[in-house]
């Protein structure tokens, strides 16, 4: 019986071939399963050190730290509307800054000189009383501002020194942990692949009769040689080089997807706007300031003009509210710097989404009445409009315009009218 494998000629001519094939099918699929891996594993390390420090007091002091102090604070030396918070423990005892916290206008009315001075400096200026913060939660405050003070900055633009857009802020593109754990994983998969192939060779020779050989010698030489065999191994060297060419293309094609994109993006104002404030605790309706939402293509940004209809009354003496005055009698508008931005080859109009579509603002931007600093929440991609476009119901009900349409529709389909049924894919509905 003539078995293939007991011919050397043949044996040798196949093997290699078959090994190196071996070899870049399995760093193929090491690659592709750790590239995965390595997605889910940066996702879950970006969210570890807020984890991490979950035990302790800062992640709940970050969370007082923007619902109540970032309006007026920032965390580095900067000032905002009260002095930056950068080393306000060196300044003073935690038990100075809690009575403070609590209290200020008291401090300042028993004549403690610090408290009487810093008021002045401020052009007295009341900060707000929070007599209900614990001291555990002023100190967890100051551990957060502690923290991210030194922090370096955050690269994204203009957003450096913004204490609450810090951590909100995403990178674009693959981070520095990101490439950190790639080049971990690949230095654990070239050592799998390394095992893998001394197997491979061990196996190979003791099939191909130098069993014998092999087993003279301890286990640490035979192992040794083999390593050595595997580094010059040609088959080691190509799989070595698909990974790595793998690596870069993945690398490329996830720097050029995120090109242009925003998401999470929140910049710091020139005025320490907050739609938490206005939109959430004062339940001033957007419609009040974006006059455009229902009625044209842009939502508009308000003039100074409207802030005035009630800061010509409120918060006068605020340094922040000062900021409006001075736009107006400068006659210079308020450099508000713009956060949401489709290109230009792209038409997106409002009133067809809030007016015709009804939807809510929320559905696009998120809860922005819930935000200190206005963040972009979704990516604003081609494939975001398409993809709500596929999946949302058409609004119409109460509009004749569509009541063909449904007729039509509903002639030859059980489902719902969707955007898409309406042109909401066509090319030329969102591109000029
Ligand atoms: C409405 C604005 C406002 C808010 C909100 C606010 N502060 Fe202040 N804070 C000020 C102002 C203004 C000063 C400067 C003193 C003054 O004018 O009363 C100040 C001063 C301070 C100081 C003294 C700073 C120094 O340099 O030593 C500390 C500490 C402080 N604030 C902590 C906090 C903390 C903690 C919070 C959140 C729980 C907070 N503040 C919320 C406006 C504010
Ligand atoms: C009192 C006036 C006022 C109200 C009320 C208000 N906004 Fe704004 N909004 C502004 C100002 C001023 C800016 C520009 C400064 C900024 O980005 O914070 C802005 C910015 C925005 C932006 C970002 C614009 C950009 O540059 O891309 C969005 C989105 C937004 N507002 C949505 C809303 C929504 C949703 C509501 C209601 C829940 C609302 N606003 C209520 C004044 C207001
Ligand atoms: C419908 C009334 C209204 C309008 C319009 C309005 N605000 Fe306010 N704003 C308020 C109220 C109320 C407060 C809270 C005052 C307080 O804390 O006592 C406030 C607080 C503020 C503060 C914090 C001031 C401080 O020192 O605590 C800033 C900054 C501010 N507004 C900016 C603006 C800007 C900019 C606009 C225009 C885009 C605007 N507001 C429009 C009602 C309004
Ligand atoms: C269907 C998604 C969607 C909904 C719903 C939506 N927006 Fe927008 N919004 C966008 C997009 C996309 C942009 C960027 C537009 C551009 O750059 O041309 C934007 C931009 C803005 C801006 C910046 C100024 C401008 O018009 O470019 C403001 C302010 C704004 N939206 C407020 C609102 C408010 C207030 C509501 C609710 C009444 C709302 N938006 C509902 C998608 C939406
Ligand atoms: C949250 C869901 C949602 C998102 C996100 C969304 N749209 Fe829409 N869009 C709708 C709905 C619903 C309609 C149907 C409105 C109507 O009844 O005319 C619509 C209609 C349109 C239309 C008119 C289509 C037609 O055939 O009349 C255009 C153009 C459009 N959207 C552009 C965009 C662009 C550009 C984006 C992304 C920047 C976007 N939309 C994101 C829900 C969405
Ligand atoms: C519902 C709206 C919508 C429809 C329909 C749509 N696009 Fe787009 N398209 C966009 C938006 C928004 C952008 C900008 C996205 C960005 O900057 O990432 C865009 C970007 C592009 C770009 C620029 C490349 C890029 O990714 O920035 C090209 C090319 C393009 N679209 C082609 C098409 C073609 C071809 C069709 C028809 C098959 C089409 N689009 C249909 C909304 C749409």
């Amino acid at each position: 019986m003539n078995i293939p494998f007991r011919e050397d000629s043949k044996f040798c001519s196949f093997f290699p071939r078959s090994k190196s094939f071996l070899a870049i099918f399995v760093a193929i699929l090491l690659s592709t399963c750790s590239l995965a891996w390595a997605q889910d594993s940066t996702a879950a390390a970006g969210a570890a050190p807020a984890a991490a420090a979950g035990g302790g007091d800062a992640a709940k002091g970050e969370a007082l730290f923007k619902n109540n102090c970032a309006q007026c604070h920032a965390v580095t030396d900067e000032k905002v509307v009260g002095p930056g918070l950068k080393g306000a423990t060196t300044r003073n005892s935690i038990e100075w800054i809690t009575k403070w916290v609590h209290n200020s206008q008291a401090m300042i009315a028993s004549g403690d000189p610090y408290a009487v001075k810093i008021y002045n400096e401020y052009n007295k200026a009341q900060m707000t009383a929070f007599p209900n913060l614990s001291e555990d939660d002023i100190k967890g405050i100051f551990a957060y501002v502690d923290q991210a003070s030194a922090a370096p900055a955050p690269a994204a633009a203009g957003a450096a020194g913004a204490a609450p857009a810090a951590g909100a802020a995403q990178t674009s593109g693959p981070s520095d942990l990101f490439m950190i754990v790639l080049v971990a994983l690949v230095v654990v998969m070239l050592l799998v692949l390394g095992v893998l192939l001394v197997i491979v060779t061990i196996l190979s020779k003791a099939v191909s009769g130098e069993a014998a050989d092999a087993s003279k010698g301890d286990f640490m030489t035979r192992f040794g040689a083999s390593l050595k065999r595997v580094a010059g191994d040609p088959a080691i060297r190509s799989a070595t080089l698909w990974i790595f060419v793998l690596l870069v293309v993945k690398a490329t094609l996830d720097g050029a997807y995120s090109v242009g994109v925003q998401q999470g993006y929140a910049p710091k104002q020139p005025i320490s706007f907050s739609h938490k404030l206005h939109a959430g605790e004062y339940k001033i309706d957007c419609n009040y300031c974006h006059t455009g939402v229902n009625r044209g293509k842009s939502a508009h940004i308000p003039s100074a003009n409207i802030c005035m209809n009630c800061h010509g009354v409120i918060k006068k003496e605020s340094p922040e509210i000062q900021k409006i005055y001075t736009s107006i009698e400068n006659n210079t508008p308020i450099e508000w710097v713009r956060v949401h931005n489709l290109p230009d080859l792209a038409y997106f109009n409002h009133s067809q989404h809030v007016n015709v579509a009804g939807l809510e603002c929320e559905n696009c931007h998120g809860d922005i009445a819930k935000m200190e600093v206005i963040q972009q929440r979704s990516s604003l991609t081609m494939g975001w409009c398409i993809d709500c476009h596929r999946k949302t119901d058409v609004n119409t009900k109460d509009n004749k315009y569509y009541d063909k349409l449904v007729q039509l529709h509903a002639s030859d389909s059980k489902e719902a009218l969707k955007v898409a049924d309406i042109g909401g894919l066509e090319c030329s509905k969102c591109h000029y």
